[in-house]
């Protein structure tokens, strides 16, 4: 039984030799994940993956040495893990984390400050809004720019489009997080391409308007907002005597990697006094390259940015962040606690809890930041000007081959494309045996649909030729069903 001296070793790694040795056995557990080319994931079935974790005693009576536990992860779980680093999972918008970003990870881990409050990360704080102010001036924003880190897109775009919905009813004397929703929002509408990131819709279900209150706009052939569609669904709102409280645009959908027209979208919300809100989850990485920033041209418009460092950051998850155009929009969000963030701290002492939907939060920031000062703005936009590079050459082999047809041009890091020849269920089994035998970690959707298969590319260590043999595998897959 260990008093309380020696549950001090739960806490405290004693001396560098200790947290060294520890940290050495964790990397040790992750090696398999930095093996060159063994398969994006090992072939084992959902039922031996569950044997072998079923294996392991969650909590036995008595605790076990931590670096045994760790060699247990490695062979049990790590082992078993998908590998994003492996060419060869191109599924998702899933990224290799940077290793800055893992070994600060320890760091933020073992600080553990907590975001809600000044009195917990007083120094972290600052990071945070460090941060958010350098994106703001890459986005293009106004001094009064700043913003808030959150756990993921979805986070982002719910928090963005909470802030719309509020302003929208401040703009109607309704304090809507006191008294609700105000009888007019019935006629409320969230307006957005069918592209659009189901968090969007998620975003109306729960703020009381209901997805039904979704305006989807029909996008063009490449899957970008179309602009006629755009002005004839107003002109129809108009009609019905609706309106629209937010325009919410994409930049980087999670297909087809379109980016709306921002500048054109931004100008109409405008002009109808409605809130602006761009989601760059995917694409908003665009705002660190010369060559891509032009891409996103029309983000400094908006009212709130979504922005995803888990995904063209190379972060490992959580890290992402909403940016605002005005920071004094984050007051509507605002509630008062008599324990956190009661209004009355010393000047500069600044409750981040007040711009979150969570309470206590990570200290992603300084992952983040650890990672762009180690990789540079140069390497950084050289290593994302390469992964656009890799899917507009995909784009070019499959437009080539006869085996695929290219369902639409992207401009971010994906290819989607079906084949002639194959039907749904032909492209189901290829996508599910790849999967099963740890060959590809392939992607599978449906665009306007029609069944596709789906490349995205995250993953700066892949060439050319490994897009040539991914293509060549899933090729011989149809060509044997
Ligand atoms: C365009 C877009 N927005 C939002 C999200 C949601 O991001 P997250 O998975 O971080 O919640 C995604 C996810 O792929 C996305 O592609």
């Amino acid at each position: 039984m260990k008093d309380a001296a020696a549950w001090r070793d739960y806490f405290v790694a004693t001396d560098d030799e200790g947290l060294i040795a520890l940290a050495a056995a964790a990397s040790r557990a992750v090696q398999s994940l930095d093996q060159p080319r063994p398969g994006p994931r090992t072939n084992l079935t959902p039922a031996e993956l569950r044997a072998r974790v079923r294996a392991l005693d969650v909590c036995p009576y008595e605790g076990v040495d931590l670096s045994t536990v760790l060699d247990e992860l490695g062979t049990a779980v790590w082992a078993h893990g998908v590998r994003p680093l492996d060419v060869a999972c191109v599924a998702h918008l899933h990224p290799p984390s940077v290793v800055p970003a893992v070994v600060t990870e320890l760091s933020i881990a073992a600080a553990n400050q907590s975001m809600d409050s000044w009195d917990q990360a007083p120094v972290a704080t600052e990071v945070e809004l460090h941060l958010m102010d350098f994106l703001g001036e890459r986005i293009g924003f106004p001094a009064s720019a700043s913003g808030v880190m959150t756990s993921g897109g979805t986070a982002s775009n719910v928090l963005g489009l909470t802030l719309a919905r509020s302003w929208a009813a401040s703009k109607v004397g309704v304090d809507v997080l006191k008294s609700g929703l105000p009888e007019e929002a019935r006629r409320w509408r969230f307006v957005a391409s069918d592209q659009a990131h189901f968090s969007v819709q998620r975003a109306a279900g729960q703020l009381g308007l209901g997805r039904d209150a979704v305006v989807s706009v029909a996008t063009d052939s490449a899957g970008a907002m179309d602009l006629v569609a755009l002005d004839a669904a107003l002109a129809r709102l108009d009609d019905q005597g609706l309106i629209p409280i937010a325009f919410s645009a994409t930049a980087g959908t999670t297909d087809l990697g379109a980016i709306d027209p921002l500048a054109a979208i931004g100008q109409r919300a405008r002009e109808r006094g409605a809130w602006f809100h761009v989601d760059a989850a995917v694409a908003g990485a665009f705002v660190m390259s010369d060559a891509l920033g032009p891409r996103v041209s029309g983000i400094e418009l908006a009212d709130s940015v979504t922005v995803d460092f888990h995904k063209l950051w190379w972060q490992p998850f959580n890290a992402s962040a909403l940016v605002v155009r005005d920071v004094e929009h984050f007051d509507l969000l605002r509630v008062r606690s008599n324990y956190l963030d009661r209004g009355d701290e010393l000047e500069g002492m600044i409750n981040l809890v007040g711009r979150s939907l969570d309470t206590s939060r990570r200290f992603d920031a300084a992952k983040v930041v650890a990672s762009l000062r180690t990789i540079g703005q140069r390497d950084f936009a050289a290593m994302l000007e390469h992964l656009v590079e890799l899917s507009d050459y995909c784009a070019q082999r499959i437009e080539q081959s006869t085996d695929f047809a290219l369902l639409a041009p992207s401009s971010a890091v994906t290819c989607v494309f079906d084949a002639p020849a194959a039907s749904a269920s032909d492209l189901r089994r290829v996508q599910q045996e790849l999967l099963a035998e740890g060959v590809m970690v392939l992607g599978r959707t449906e665009i306007r649909g029609r069944a596709a298969l789906k490349f995205t590319f995250m993953n700066p260590l892949a060439t050319r030729t490994d897009v040539d043999q991914l293509l060549d595998i899933v090729a011989e897959r149809l060509r044997a069903g």
